[in-house]
Protein backbone atom coordinates (compact mmCIF):
# COMPACT_ATOMS: atom_id res chain seq x y z
CA UNK A 1 0.00 0.00 0.00
CA UNK A 2 1.36 3.52 -0.83
CA UNK A 3 2.27 5.96 1.91
CA UNK A 4 0.51 8.63 2.24
CA UNK A 5 2.61 12.10 2.00
CA UNK A 6 -0.01 14.99 2.65
CA UNK A 7 -0.83 12.99 5.75
CA UNK A 8 -1.23 16.31 7.74
CA UNK A 9 -3.40 17.92 4.88
CA UNK A 10 -5.37 15.34 4.59
CA UNK A 11 -6.45 15.11 8.67
CA UNK A 12 -7.13 18.98 8.41
CA UNK A 13 -9.84 18.46 6.03
CA UNK A 14 -11.76 15.84 8.95
CA UNK A 15 -13.33 17.12 11.88
CA UNK A 16 -11.32 14.65 13.85
CA UNK A 17 -8.61 14.24 16.46
CA UNK A 18 -6.17 11.46 15.37
CA UNK A 19 -2.13 11.81 15.16
CA UNK A 20 -0.52 11.92 11.99
CA UNK A 21 2.24 10.14 13.42
CA UNK A 22 0.03 7.08 14.22
CA UNK A 23 -1.20 6.13 10.66
CA UNK A 24 -0.50 2.76 9.32
CA UNK A 25 -1.81 0.70 6.83
CA UNK A 26 -4.88 -1.86 8.24
CA UNK A 27 -7.13 -4.86 7.00
CA UNK A 28 -6.80 -6.77 3.96
CA UNK A 29 -9.18 -5.30 1.68
CA UNK A 30 -8.89 -5.76 -2.11
CA UNK A 31 -10.18 -2.46 -3.35
CA UNK A 32 -10.12 0.70 -0.81
CA UNK A 33 -6.33 1.65 1.05
CA UNK A 34 -7.37 1.43 5.00
CA UNK A 35 -5.30 3.20 7.16
CA UNK A 36 -5.35 2.88 10.81
CA UNK A 37 -4.36 6.28 13.35
CA UNK A 38 -4.86 6.70 16.88
CA UNK A 39 -6.59 9.42 18.41
CA UNK A 40 -4.34 12.38 20.03
CA UNK A 41 -5.66 11.82 23.20
CA UNK A 42 -6.95 8.62 25.41
CA UNK A 43 -10.34 10.68 25.28
CA UNK A 44 -10.55 10.11 21.62
CA UNK A 45 -11.33 7.85 19.78
CA UNK A 46 -9.26 5.89 17.14
CA UNK A 47 -10.26 6.51 13.33
CA UNK A 48 -10.05 4.71 9.75
CA UNK A 49 -8.96 6.53 6.99
CA UNK A 50 -9.68 5.11 3.31
CA UNK A 51 -8.76 6.24 -0.27
CA UNK A 52 -11.58 5.45 -1.94
CA UNK A 53 -10.68 3.22 -5.73
CA UNK A 54 -12.07 5.93 -7.96
CA UNK A 55 -11.48 3.83 -10.26
CA UNK A 56 -13.63 1.93 -9.14
CA UNK A 57 -15.85 3.86 -8.21
CA UNK A 58 -16.61 7.02 -10.81
CA UNK A 59 -18.76 8.97 -9.11
CA UNK A 60 -17.67 9.20 -5.02
CA UNK A 61 -20.41 12.03 -4.55
CA UNK A 62 -23.31 9.78 -5.36
CA UNK A 63 -21.38 6.71 -3.43
CA UNK A 64 -21.46 8.88 -0.68
CA UNK A 65 -24.79 10.22 -0.59
CA UNK A 66 -25.86 6.22 -0.60
CA UNK A 67 -23.62 5.57 2.39
CA UNK A 68 -24.67 8.72 4.05
CA UNK A 69 -28.42 7.66 3.57
CA UNK A 70 -27.94 3.84 4.30
CA UNK A 71 -26.27 4.60 7.44
CA UNK A 72 -28.69 7.61 8.60
CA UNK A 73 -31.34 4.53 7.90
CA UNK A 74 -29.34 1.90 9.91
CA UNK A 75 -29.06 3.96 12.75
CA UNK A 76 -32.72 5.04 12.94
CA UNK A 77 -33.71 1.09 12.79
CA UNK A 78 -31.38 0.32 15.85
CA UNK A 79 -32.58 3.75 17.55
CA UNK A 80 -35.94 3.08 17.26
CA UNK A 81 -35.91 -1.15 17.81
CA UNK A 82 -35.21 0.27 21.46
CA UNK A 83 -32.36 -2.72 22.06
CA UNK A 84 -29.53 -1.58 20.17
CA UNK A 85 -26.43 0.90 20.45
CA UNK A 86 -26.70 2.40 16.89
CA UNK A 87 -22.92 3.46 17.63
CA UNK A 88 -21.60 0.32 17.72
CA UNK A 89 -24.12 -1.54 15.41
CA UNK A 90 -23.57 0.87 12.56
CA UNK A 91 -20.53 2.46 11.11
CA UNK A 92 -19.94 6.42 12.10
CA UNK A 93 -18.39 8.35 9.06
CA UNK A 94 -16.42 11.77 10.32
CA UNK A 95 -17.33 14.82 8.33
CA UNK A 96 -14.88 17.03 6.36
CA UNK A 97 -14.87 20.89 7.76
CA UNK A 98 -16.82 21.61 4.36
CA UNK A 99 -19.79 19.28 6.02
CA UNK A 100 -19.01 16.42 3.39
CA UNK A 101 -18.16 13.00 3.99
CA UNK A 102 -15.66 12.28 1.66
CA UNK A 103 -12.24 14.93 0.38
CA UNK A 104 -10.27 14.89 -3.10
CA UNK A 105 -7.20 16.00 -2.53
CA UNK A 106 -4.69 17.83 -5.07
CA UNK A 107 -3.26 14.55 -6.43
CA UNK A 108 -6.83 13.79 -7.10
CA UNK A 109 -7.34 10.19 -4.69
CA UNK A 110 -10.74 10.61 -2.77
CA UNK A 111 -10.67 10.27 1.09
CA UNK A 112 -13.02 8.72 3.84
CA UNK A 113 -13.14 8.74 7.65
CA UNK A 114 -14.73 6.98 10.17
CA UNK A 115 -14.60 6.27 13.96
CA UNK A 116 -12.73 2.51 14.83
CA UNK A 117 -14.82 0.26 16.07
CA UNK A 118 -12.66 -1.12 19.43
CA UNK A 119 -13.00 -4.51 20.53
CA UNK A 120 -14.21 -5.66 17.12
CA UNK A 121 -12.59 -8.46 14.77
CA UNK A 122 -13.73 -9.39 11.05
CA UNK A 123 -12.12 -12.58 9.71
CA UNK A 124 -11.21 -13.43 6.46
CA UNK A 125 -11.02 -17.21 7.01
CA UNK A 126 -14.21 -18.26 9.51
CA UNK A 127 -12.79 -20.84 12.07
CA UNK A 128 -16.21 -21.90 14.28
CA UNK A 129 -19.75 -22.52 13.66
CA UNK A 130 -20.83 -20.34 16.13
CA UNK A 131 -18.90 -16.96 13.70
CA UNK A 132 -20.51 -18.29 10.54
CA UNK A 133 -24.07 -18.05 12.63
CA UNK A 134 -23.51 -14.38 13.48
CA UNK A 135 -21.77 -13.70 10.06
CA UNK A 136 -25.66 -15.06 9.13
CA UNK A 137 -27.53 -12.84 11.42
CA UNK A 138 -25.61 -9.65 10.61
CA UNK A 139 -26.27 -9.67 7.02
CA UNK A 140 -30.09 -11.00 7.66
CA UNK A 141 -30.90 -8.10 9.85
CA UNK A 142 -29.25 -5.78 7.28
CA UNK A 143 -31.22 -6.99 4.68
CA UNK A 144 -34.19 -6.81 7.29
CA UNK A 145 -33.40 -3.39 8.43
CA UNK A 146 -33.46 -2.52 4.80
CA UNK A 147 -36.48 -4.39 3.56
CA UNK A 148 -38.77 -1.13 3.50
CA UNK A 149 -36.39 0.70 1.54
CA UNK A 150 -36.94 1.24 -2.21
CA UNK A 151 -34.04 0.25 -4.41
CA UNK A 152 -34.68 3.07 -6.40
CA UNK A 153 -33.42 5.18 -3.49
CA UNK A 154 -30.40 4.36 -4.15
CA UNK A 155 -27.78 5.75 -6.88
CA UNK A 156 -26.81 2.41 -8.97
CA UNK A 157 -23.07 3.47 -8.59
CA UNK A 158 -21.42 0.59 -10.27
CA UNK A 159 -24.22 -0.34 -12.90
CA UNK A 160 -24.51 -4.69 -13.40
CA UNK A 161 -22.06 -4.96 -11.11
CA UNK A 162 -23.83 -8.93 -10.37
CA UNK A 163 -24.83 -9.45 -14.00
CA UNK A 164 -23.21 -12.54 -14.91
CA UNK A 165 -24.17 -12.22 -18.73
CA UNK A 166 -22.15 -8.38 -18.76
CA UNK A 167 -19.29 -10.54 -16.71
CA UNK A 168 -19.22 -13.10 -19.51
CA UNK A 169 -19.09 -10.08 -21.82
CA UNK A 170 -16.01 -8.90 -20.08
CA UNK A 171 -14.14 -12.01 -19.97
CA UNK A 172 -15.16 -12.25 -23.85
CA UNK A 173 -13.86 -9.03 -24.54
CA UNK A 174 -10.48 -9.51 -22.39
CA UNK A 175 -9.52 -12.66 -24.18
CA UNK A 176 -10.60 -10.87 -27.84
CA UNK A 177 -8.53 -7.90 -26.92
CA UNK A 178 -5.84 -10.04 -25.22
CA UNK A 179 -3.55 -7.22 -24.60
CA UNK A 180 -0.77 -9.41 -22.28
CA UNK A 181 -0.71 -12.62 -24.75
CA UNK A 182 -2.43 -14.39 -21.87
CA UNK A 183 -5.75 -15.98 -23.53
CA UNK A 184 -3.95 -18.79 -25.58
CA UNK A 185 -2.62 -20.10 -22.25
CA UNK A 186 -5.96 -20.38 -20.49
CA UNK A 187 -7.44 -21.76 -22.91
CA UNK A 188 -8.96 -25.01 -20.74
CA UNK A 189 -10.51 -22.61 -17.77
CA UNK A 190 -11.96 -20.74 -20.66
CA UNK A 191 -14.01 -24.10 -22.23
CA UNK A 192 -14.44 -25.10 -18.63
CA UNK A 193 -16.61 -21.38 -17.86
CA UNK A 194 -18.14 -21.71 -20.86
CA UNK A 195 -19.80 -25.11 -20.30
CA UNK A 196 -21.93 -23.47 -17.29
CA UNK A 197 -22.81 -20.14 -19.43
CA UNK A 198 -26.00 -20.98 -19.58
CA UNK A 199 -27.26 -22.89 -16.33
CA UNK A 200 -26.00 -19.50 -14.62
CA UNK A 201 -28.38 -16.80 -16.28
CA UNK A 202 -30.74 -17.43 -13.57
CA UNK A 203 -31.05 -13.90 -12.93
CA UNK A 204 -31.03 -13.01 -15.90
CA UNK A 205 -34.24 -15.13 -17.22
CA UNK A 206 -37.55 -12.92 -17.60
CA UNK A 207 -39.76 -15.44 -14.95
CA UNK A 208 -37.24 -14.75 -11.82
CA UNK A 209 -36.69 -10.82 -13.04
CA UNK A 210 -40.60 -10.96 -12.60
CA UNK A 211 -40.66 -13.11 -9.71
CA UNK A 212 -38.11 -11.66 -7.70
CA UNK A 213 -38.19 -8.69 -5.66
CA UNK A 214 -35.66 -6.20 -6.23
CA UNK A 215 -34.48 -5.04 -2.91
CA UNK A 216 -31.43 -2.90 -1.04
CA UNK A 217 -28.61 -5.27 -0.86
CA UNK A 218 -24.74 -5.31 -0.09
CA UNK A 219 -23.34 -6.52 -2.76
CA UNK A 220 -20.03 -7.61 -1.36
CA UNK A 221 -21.43 -9.90 1.92
CA UNK A 222 -18.00 -11.11 2.08
CA UNK A 223 -17.69 -12.45 5.60
CA UNK A 224 -14.57 -9.92 6.29
CA UNK A 225 -17.29 -7.13 6.02
CA UNK A 226 -18.79 -8.50 9.22
CA UNK A 227 -17.40 -7.32 12.33
CA UNK A 228 -18.13 -9.40 15.32
CA UNK A 229 -17.36 -8.80 18.98
CA UNK A 230 -14.76 -10.18 21.30
CA UNK A 231 -17.53 -12.36 22.35
CA UNK A 232 -17.76 -13.58 18.36
CA UNK A 233 -20.96 -11.89 18.50
CA UNK A 234 -22.35 -10.10 15.04
CA UNK A 235 -22.34 -6.44 15.39
CA UNK A 236 -21.54 -4.26 12.48
CA UNK A 237 -22.07 -4.47 8.89
CA UNK A 238 -19.15 -2.56 7.09
CA UNK A 239 -17.78 -1.43 3.62
CA UNK A 240 -20.80 -0.12 2.46
CA UNK A 241 -19.60 0.89 -0.79
CA UNK A 242 -21.49 -0.89 -3.00
CA UNK A 243 -24.53 -1.11 -1.63
CA UNK A 244 -27.34 -1.04 -3.91
CA UNK A 245 -30.25 -3.14 -5.68
CA UNK A 246 -30.15 -6.67 -6.43
CA UNK A 247 -31.46 -9.92 -5.00
CA UNK A 248 -31.33 -10.99 -1.47
CA UNK A 249 -29.36 -14.49 -3.36
CA UNK A 250 -26.73 -11.92 -4.43
CA UNK A 251 -25.48 -11.93 -0.65
CA UNK A 252 -26.29 -15.08 0.55
CA UNK A 253 -24.09 -16.74 -2.47
CA UNK A 254 -21.29 -14.13 -1.46
CA UNK A 255 -21.43 -14.63 1.85
CA UNK A 256 -21.08 -18.07 1.35
CA UNK A 257 -18.64 -18.17 -1.06
CA UNK A 258 -16.23 -17.15 1.66
CA UNK A 259 -17.39 -19.45 4.35
CA UNK A 260 -18.00 -22.68 2.95
CA UNK A 261 -14.58 -23.36 1.08
CA UNK A 262 -11.97 -25.05 3.68
CA UNK A 263 -9.34 -23.26 1.94
CA UNK A 264 -8.18 -19.79 1.08
CA UNK A 265 -9.76 -17.71 -1.88
CA UNK A 266 -6.31 -18.30 -3.59
CA UNK A 267 -5.79 -21.98 -2.99
CA UNK A 268 -2.88 -23.04 -5.34
CA UNK A 269 -3.82 -26.66 -4.73
CA UNK A 270 -6.98 -27.33 -5.33
CA UNK A 271 -6.86 -30.87 -3.58
CA UNK A 272 -7.35 -28.58 -0.68
CA UNK A 273 -10.73 -27.49 -1.38
CA UNK A 274 -13.58 -28.56 0.34
CA UNK A 275 -16.95 -27.60 1.55
CA UNK A 276 -17.33 -26.87 5.04
CA UNK A 277 -21.09 -28.24 5.29
CA UNK A 278 -21.30 -27.49 9.24
CA UNK A 279 -20.37 -23.80 8.29
CA UNK A 280 -23.12 -23.06 5.74
CA UNK A 281 -25.66 -24.95 8.04
CA UNK A 282 -24.67 -22.03 10.72
CA UNK A 283 -24.66 -19.45 8.41
CA UNK A 284 -27.64 -20.25 6.92
CA UNK A 285 -29.75 -20.85 9.84
CA UNK A 286 -28.31 -17.38 11.45
CA UNK A 287 -29.30 -15.71 8.20
CA UNK A 288 -33.28 -17.18 8.47
CA UNK A 289 -33.08 -16.10 12.09
CA UNK A 290 -33.24 -12.40 11.05
CA UNK A 291 -34.64 -12.63 7.52
CA UNK A 292 -37.06 -15.20 7.54
CA UNK A 293 -40.13 -13.59 8.41
CA UNK A 294 -40.30 -10.92 5.42
CA UNK A 295 -37.99 -13.33 2.90
CA UNK A 296 -40.57 -14.89 0.24
CA UNK A 297 -40.85 -17.82 -0.92
CA UNK A 298 -39.34 -17.32 -4.42
CA UNK A 299 -36.26 -15.41 -2.73
CA UNK A 300 -35.83 -18.75 -0.50
CA UNK A 301 -36.15 -20.88 -3.73
CA UNK A 302 -33.36 -18.54 -5.43
CA UNK A 303 -30.57 -18.80 -2.59
CA UNK A 304 -28.94 -21.97 -3.74
CA UNK A 305 -28.32 -20.23 -7.74
CA UNK A 306 -26.94 -17.66 -5.65
CA UNK A 307 -24.23 -20.03 -3.99
CA UNK A 308 -23.44 -21.10 -7.07
CA UNK A 309 -23.51 -18.17 -9.24
CA UNK A 310 -20.95 -16.18 -6.35
CA UNK A 311 -17.63 -18.17 -7.34
CA UNK A 312 -18.32 -18.87 -10.63
CA UNK A 313 -18.71 -15.25 -11.51
CA UNK A 314 -15.51 -14.33 -9.53
CA UNK A 315 -13.43 -17.44 -11.43
CA UNK A 316 -14.68 -15.14 -14.53
CA UNK A 317 -13.92 -11.59 -12.97
CA UNK A 318 -10.53 -13.34 -11.78
CA UNK A 319 -9.93 -14.62 -14.98
CA UNK A 320 -10.69 -12.05 -16.97
CA UNK A 321 -8.99 -9.32 -14.44
CA UNK A 322 -5.39 -11.70 -15.32
CA UNK A 323 -6.08 -11.91 -19.13
CA UNK A 324 -6.03 -8.06 -19.29
CA UNK A 325 -3.23 -7.73 -16.92
CA UNK A 326 -4.37 -7.80 -13.31
CA UNK A 327 -5.95 -4.30 -13.56
CA UNK A 328 -8.80 -4.33 -11.36
CA UNK A 329 -7.95 -6.65 -8.17
CA UNK A 330 -4.23 -6.17 -6.17
CA UNK A 331 -2.38 -9.37 -6.90
CA UNK A 332 0.82 -10.20 -4.86
CA UNK A 333 2.46 -12.30 -7.28
CA UNK A 334 2.28 -12.83 -11.16
CA UNK A 335 -0.48 -15.22 -12.23
CA UNK A 336 -1.97 -14.53 -8.76
CA UNK A 337 -5.44 -13.47 -10.36
CA UNK A 338 -5.35 -16.81 -12.69
CA UNK A 339 -4.64 -19.19 -9.09
CA UNK A 340 -7.90 -17.07 -8.03
CA UNK A 341 -10.02 -18.09 -10.58
CA UNK A 342 -8.96 -21.67 -10.99
CA UNK A 343 -9.67 -21.76 -6.58
CA UNK A 344 -13.00 -20.49 -7.27
CA UNK A 345 -13.74 -22.14 -10.40
CA UNK A 346 -12.80 -25.83 -8.67
CA UNK A 347 -15.58 -24.53 -5.62
CA UNK A 348 -17.87 -24.17 -8.17
CA UNK A 349 -18.33 -27.28 -9.42
CA UNK A 350 -18.19 -28.98 -5.90
CA UNK A 351 -20.90 -26.62 -4.97
CA UNK A 352 -22.61 -27.78 -8.50
CA UNK A 353 -22.22 -31.32 -7.54
CA UNK A 354 -23.62 -31.09 -3.83
CA UNK A 355 -26.74 -28.97 -4.41
CA UNK A 356 -29.16 -31.44 -3.58
CA UNK A 357 -27.73 -31.12 0.19
CA UNK A 358 -27.20 -27.60 -0.02
CA UNK A 359 -30.67 -27.02 -0.98
CA UNK A 360 -32.18 -29.55 2.16
CA UNK A 361 -30.35 -27.83 4.57
CA UNK A 362 -31.39 -24.58 3.07
CA UNK A 363 -35.64 -25.70 2.89
CA UNK A 364 -34.97 -27.44 6.79
CA UNK A 365 -33.32 -24.04 7.56
CA UNK A 366 -36.10 -22.02 6.68
CA UNK A 367 -38.66 -24.62 7.69
CA UNK A 368 -37.48 -24.53 11.17
CA UNK A 369 -38.42 -20.80 11.20
CA UNK A 370 -41.51 -21.72 9.95
CA UNK A 371 -42.74 -24.07 12.60
CA UNK A 372 -41.19 -21.98 15.44
CA UNK A 373 -38.15 -24.20 16.56
CA UNK A 374 -35.35 -21.82 15.55
CA UNK A 375 -33.42 -20.47 18.81
N1 LIG B 1 -15.36 1.02 11.48
C1 LIG B 1 -14.44 0.05 11.57
N2 LIG B 1 -13.96 -0.32 12.78
C2 LIG B 1 -13.03 -1.30 12.91
N3 LIG B 1 -12.50 -1.95 11.85
C3 LIG B 1 -12.94 -1.64 10.62
C4 LIG B 1 -13.95 -0.64 10.41
N4 LIG B 1 -14.18 -0.52 9.07
C5 LIG B 1 -13.34 -1.39 8.49
N5 LIG B 1 -12.60 -2.07 9.39
C6 LIG B 1 -11.53 -3.06 9.12
O1 LIG B 1 -10.81 -2.65 7.95
C7 LIG B 1 -10.88 -3.65 6.93
C8 LIG B 1 -11.00 -3.00 5.56
O2 LIG B 1 -12.15 -2.16 5.52
P1 LIG B 1 -13.23 -2.23 4.36
O3 LIG B 1 -14.13 -1.06 4.54
O4 LIG B 1 -13.87 -3.56 4.37
O5 LIG B 1 -12.31 -2.00 3.05
P2 LIG B 1 -12.23 -2.78 1.64
O6 LIG B 1 -13.24 -2.12 0.74
O7 LIG B 1 -10.86 -2.55 1.15
O8 LIG B 1 -12.56 -4.23 1.89
C9 LIG B 1 -12.07 -4.52 7.33
O9 LIG B 1 -11.98 -5.84 6.87
C10 LIG B 1 -12.07 -4.44 8.85
O10 LIG B 1 -11.16 -5.38 9.38
MG1 LIG C 1 -14.10 -5.07 2.95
Amino acid sequence: MKNIENIAAILAQFKCKADERSVRAYGSGHINDTYFLKGRDRAHTDYLLQRINHNVFRDVEKLSENTCFVINHLKNKVKNNGKGDAEKEVVTLVPTTGGKYFFKDQYGNFWRMCYFLVNTKSYDVVQTAKQAYEGGKAFGRFHAMLSDVSPHAIYDVIPNFHNVQIRLEQLASAVFFDNCGRAILVEEELIAIKKYAQFMQYFQQPKQLLSLPKRVIHNDAKFNNVLLSQNDESQCVIDLDTVMAGYVAFDFGDAIRTIINKAPEDEADINKIGLNIPLFAAYTEGYFHEAGAFLTSNEIDSLLMGVLLFPYMQAVRFLADHINGDKYYKTEFEGHNLQRARAQFNLFEKLYSNQQLLQDIITEKSGMLKLGVSN
